[in-house]
């Protein structure tokens, strides 16, 4: 806050494509999609017009038993059809850190479900960021994120981020019949940008299978085309018991997010047992008007061919940024897996001046680039899906202008 305070808020006007102004005029590159969620871009009215003409209809209403609003039924076919697991369900919530809150009571609940109801461990990764709200404060894989708030919730563990061994020793030791699911981001976004090694994903899904644990993963950055298909987990052939999602379904222009589950979790919830009604929902849970902007989003997705963009972003980012890499004080460039990388500043030297990184992002603004650091001082590279490989080089010269910037102060 008191930085904030020091410096001033820069208060942002428009946007068009990839790029937003301020109220002074000038204008920024957005080197991170606003927080890796405007896929399509900026100024898209159509979407606007979608979500203004069903506010003018019936804006919402709840979607608690079997109410429901055409947008909102046909918006969960629509995700169910793209989705990597056959017969997907989906159940809306407003944002991200709502799915996990849900998706973490769905994977309890069914194992109370099926009779297993010691099974309540959720295993998560060191690095990794499921948001903060209640349950995701309790998963996040970075301790500053859990200072100061008092008991969180209890059943987790984590593992490193990397390796599929640490899982499994991890199942070993807590007992496979109290595990209730593995959760894992396919790259580790806020947590760096860490992309998972070679076979990792694919082993600690045959890892869950082998000890019956459930496979969740957070799609909330990769789904709906940033990773060069509708999820990473299409992508990589994955079929996780159930997936989250928010972000790219809208692009941002409103707040939803979701859970996708896969056949074996649906179907204690759907059977009349003695648990009767499962009591969890939000107040904006299938919101029409969000489903109505999904719609015209996706729309937008499969008419200009964006799936297929932030599949050649992968290389065209790689491409562009390679010039940074001899930069002194860039010790890393991670990129490889969609349109999402990170230039890493030298933890060397954030160690002995820990605030280099948001200095560089600040100077970058002088630069025309709007950026962001991530957790271990990496630069955020997540553009929207609309930018050209012309804009690739701005957002390119406009860092290494930044980080020319931070060294000329470094040694003065
Ligand atoms: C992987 C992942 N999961 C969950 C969330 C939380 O989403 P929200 O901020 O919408 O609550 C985020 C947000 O960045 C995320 O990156």
């Amino acid at each position: 806050m008191r930085a904030v305070q020091a410096s001033g808020e820069l208060i942002l006007e428009r946007g068009e494509g990839a790029h937003v102004w301020d109220d002074a005029g000038n204008r920024y590159l957005d080197a991170t999609a606003g927080l890796w969620y405007a896929n399509v871009g900026y100024g898209r009215t159509e979407i606007a017009g979608a979500a203004a003409a069903q506010m003018r209809k019936l804006h919402a209403y709840s979607h608690y038993g079997d109410v429901s609003s055409r947008p909102t039924t046909d918006l969960a076919e629509r995700i169910s059809g793209i989705a990597p697991m056959a017969d997907a369900a989906v159940f809306f919530t407003s944002g991200g850190g709502e799915s996990i809150e849900t998706v973490v009571k769905m994977v309890r609940r069914y194992w109370s479900l099926v009779g297993e109801p010691d099974r309540t461990v959720i295993i998560s990764r060191e690095r990794a960021y499921h948001g903060l709200a209640g349950y995701g404060t309790s998963i996040v894989g970075t301790e500053a994120f859990k200072v100061g708030v008092g008991p969180l919730a209890g059943g987790t563990a984590t593992v490193a981020w990397d390796s599929p061994e640490a899982l499994e020793a991890a199942i070993a030791e807590i007992r496979a019949d109290r595990v209730a699911a593995f959760f894992c981001e396919p790259i580790i976004g806020a947590g760096g940008v860490l992309l998972p090694p070679k076979g990792y994903l694919q082993a600690v899904q045959g890892i869950c299978r082998a000890h019956g644990v459930l496979f969740v993963v957070d799609e909330v950055i990769c789904g709906y085309g940033r990773v060069g298909d509708w999820f990473a987990s299409n992508r990589i052939g994955l079929e996780p018991d159930a997936l989250t999602f928010a972000k790219g379904i809208t692009s941002g222009y409103v707040p939803l997010g979701g859970v996708v589950v896969g056949k074996r979790m649906q179907e204690p919830f759907w059977e009349t047992g003695a648990a009767g009604v499962w009591r969890h929902g939000y107040t904006y849970s299938g919101h029409a008007s969000a489903a109505a902007a999904a719609h015209v989003n996706l729309d937008i997705v499969e008419r200009e061919g964006l799936v297929a963009r932030g599949l050649e972003l992968e290389n065209e980012i790689a491409e562009a940024l390679a010039p940074l890499a001899a930069h002194e004080l860039v010790s890393e460039l991670r990129s490889g897996f969609g349109a999402v990388a990170a230039v890493q500043v030298d933890p060397a030297l954030l160690a002995d001046d820990p605030g280099l990184s948001d200095r560089i992002v600040l100077g970058a603004r002088r630069h025309g680039v709007l950026g962001r650091v991530l957790v271990g001082g990496g630069l955020q590279i997540s553009p929207p899906l609309v930018i050209t490989r012309a804009d690739l080089d701005e957002l390119a010269s406009g860092l290494a202008g930044a980080l020319d910037d931070a060294a000329a102060a470094h040694h003065s």
